[in-house]
């Protein structure tokens, strides 16, 4: 059985006095949730907050990147190495926003995943097409070329640790969200892609999000879905009521 993740990702939102005020209303209510796993990722400069708050929870705590090198001269950047030391569990890799505003590419998804997995971090890596691609029926071939370029390498042992985000472009932050069958159509493939390279038990032990508008109203429907085993969620995991919503599907 997968156990199923919520995952907030507050992109680049939420100063530290922002960031204490929302995950402490979310423990203030969600205490004892133990059936789903809920991750907060705020942005690095809240990190070690909300690490502190969460330290005696069942709540686990996300990176919103990472670069691949342990240490060194690369100004700006942060070390997997630092992100463990942190106290971080997970770090997203290759959101889409940072794919196209930040140069990020298959390639380097792969690198920054290696990383995370050597420094005993879980990754999130999230694949999904644009619109143009849906709409020249390029999805299935796109989304299989990702997830194999984001393997690349792995060994069987460690995949059961990578979590996979389907986003499709078209549906972030846009309302307009993937129905709950598309989604579970496209995560399916996913999991056929991981099983071919691999085998099924391998892929049977990938939890794989879905990610696009996802809010209270909709969220009981993904997680209906056979293939999809929780949620990536943006702009509805900025505020308490409505992350709590989500959690308590
Ligand atoms: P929204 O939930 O705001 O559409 O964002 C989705 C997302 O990009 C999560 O990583």
């Amino acid at each position: 059985m997968r156990k199923p993740i919520i995952a907030g990702n507050w992109k680049m939102n939420k100063t530290i006095s922002e960031a204490k005020d929302l995950v402490t209303g979310v423990i203030g209510k969600l205490a004892d949730k133990e059936d789903v796993e809920v991750v907060f990722c705020p942005p690095f400069t809240a990190l070690a907050t909300v690490k502190e708050l969460i330290k005696e929870t069942p709540f686990g705590l996300g990176a919103q990147d990472l670069y691949w090198q342990e240490k060194g001269a690369f100004t700006g950047e942060v070390s997997p190495l630092m992100l463990k030391d942190l106290g971080c569990d997970y770090v997203i890799i290759g959101h889409s926003e940072r794919r196209e505003h930040f140069g990020e590419t298959d390639e380097t998804v792969n690198l920054k995943i290696k990383a995370a997995l050597a420094a005993d971090l879980k990754p999130i890596v999230c694949v999904g097409e644009s619109l143009a691609q849906r709409e020249a029926g390029e999805t299935a071939e796109l989304i299989k070329k990702q997830t194999e370029a984001a393997l690349a390498g792995l060994a069987s042992e460690v995949i059961a640790k990578i979590v996979i985000a389907y986003e499709p472009i078209w549906a972030i932050g846009t309302g307009r969200s993937a129905t709950s069958a598309d989604a579970n159509e496209v995560i399916g493939l996913i999991r056929k892609t991981i099983a071919a390279l691999y085998d099924q038990a391998v892929a049977d032990q990938v939890r794989i999000q879905y990610g696009g508008s996802v809010k209270p109203v909709n969220v009981t429907e993904y997680m209906n879905q056979s293939e999809i085993d929780g949620a990536l969620v943006g702009g509805a995991s900025l505020e308490v009521d409505s992350f709590v919503k989500l959690v308590e599907y």
